[in-house]
C-alpha cells in the first residue's frame, strides 16, 4: 500500500501509471527517487495519495524488479536510448521553428531549442558510455567497487539532465500552450512532453532498479 512514507522511486517502479501522476505534480521520481511522498508533497500529500490509491501493482513481465539485468538493459537500449536518438533531432527542429516564427509572442519558449540541443549532446555521450562501458560491466558481473565509479558518474549526469528538464518546464510554463497556438507549437510541446516522460522513466529504471542492484544494495 502506498503511504506518505513510500519513496517516490518505489511508487514509480512498482505501480502501473504512477509516473504520469507523479510528473503531473512536478515530482522527480528518477533522481529524487529516495524522497518519500510526505517529504516531497508536504500539505498536498493526501491529495496525491488519493490519486495514487487506485493504481494496480505491476505484475509478471511488467514488473521490472523481477526481470534479469540482461532484459532490463535490452529494454533500455531498444525503447529509450534508440528512441531518444531518433526523437531529439525533430524536437530541436520544432522548437527552433516555434522560436523563429513566434519570437514576438510573450509566451514564446525562448531558449527551448538550445536546451534540447545541449541535452541531445549530453545524452548521446551518456548513452554511449552506458552501452560501451557500464552495461557490459553489469552483464559480466564486474567488481562492485569498480562499478561504483562509472555508476556515480552516470548518476551525476542524470542529475544534470534533470536540471534541463526543470528548465524546459519553466520555459514552457509546464508545457501550457497559448491560446490559438499553431500546429508546430502544439507538436513541439506535445512531443517534448512525451520525450520528458520517457526520459524520466528511463532514468528511473536505471537509478531505482538497475544501478542499486549492480551495487548489491
Ligand atoms: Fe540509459
Ligand atoms: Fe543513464
Amino acid at each position: 500500500m502506498i503511504t506518505a512514507n513510500t519513496p517516490l522511486g518505489v511508487v514509480a517502479t512498482e505501480y502501473s501509471g504512477a509516473t504520469r501522476i507523479l510528473r503531473s505534480h512536478g515530482l522527480d521520481f528518477c533522481c529524487g527517487g529516495n524522497t518519500t511522498i510526505g517529504e516531497a508533497c508536504g500539505e498536498n500529500t493526501d491529495k496525491l495519495l488519493s490519486e495514487l490509491q487506485g493504481l494496480e501493482k505491476f505484475e509478471g513481465d511488467d514488473d521490472w524488479k523481477s526481470r534479469a539485468d540482461s532484459e532490463i538493459i535490452d529494454h533500455i537500449i531498444k525503447n529509450y536510448h534508440a528512441k531518444h536518438r531518433e526523437d531529439l533531432p525533430e524536437l530541436i527542429r520544432l522548437a527552433r521553428r516555434v522560436e523563429q516564427v513566434h519570437g514576438y509572442h510573450p509566451e514564446c519558449p525562448a531558449g527551448l531549442a538550445d536546451v534540447l540541443e545541449k541535452l541531445e549532446e549530453d545524452l548521446l555521450s551518456h548513452m554511449a558510455k552506458e552501452e560501451q562501458v557500464l552495461f557490459p560491466a553489469i552483464l559480466e558481473n564486474a567488481d562492485k567497487d569498480w562499478m561504483s565509479h562509472p555508476i556515480k558518474a552516470m548518476l551525476h549526469e542524470h542529475d544534470e539532465a534533470g536540471k534541463d528538464v526543470e528548465l524546459m518546464d519553466q520555459l514552457t510554463n509546464n508545457f501550457t500552450l497559448p491560446e490559438g497556438a499553431c500546429n508546430t507549437w502544439r507538436a513541439s510541446y506535445m512531443n517534448t512532453h512525451t520525450f520528458i516522460q520517457e526520459l524520466m522513466e528511463h532514468i528511473s529504471l536505471e537509478n531505482n532498479i538497475l544501478f542499486p542492484r549492480a551495487l548489491g544494495e
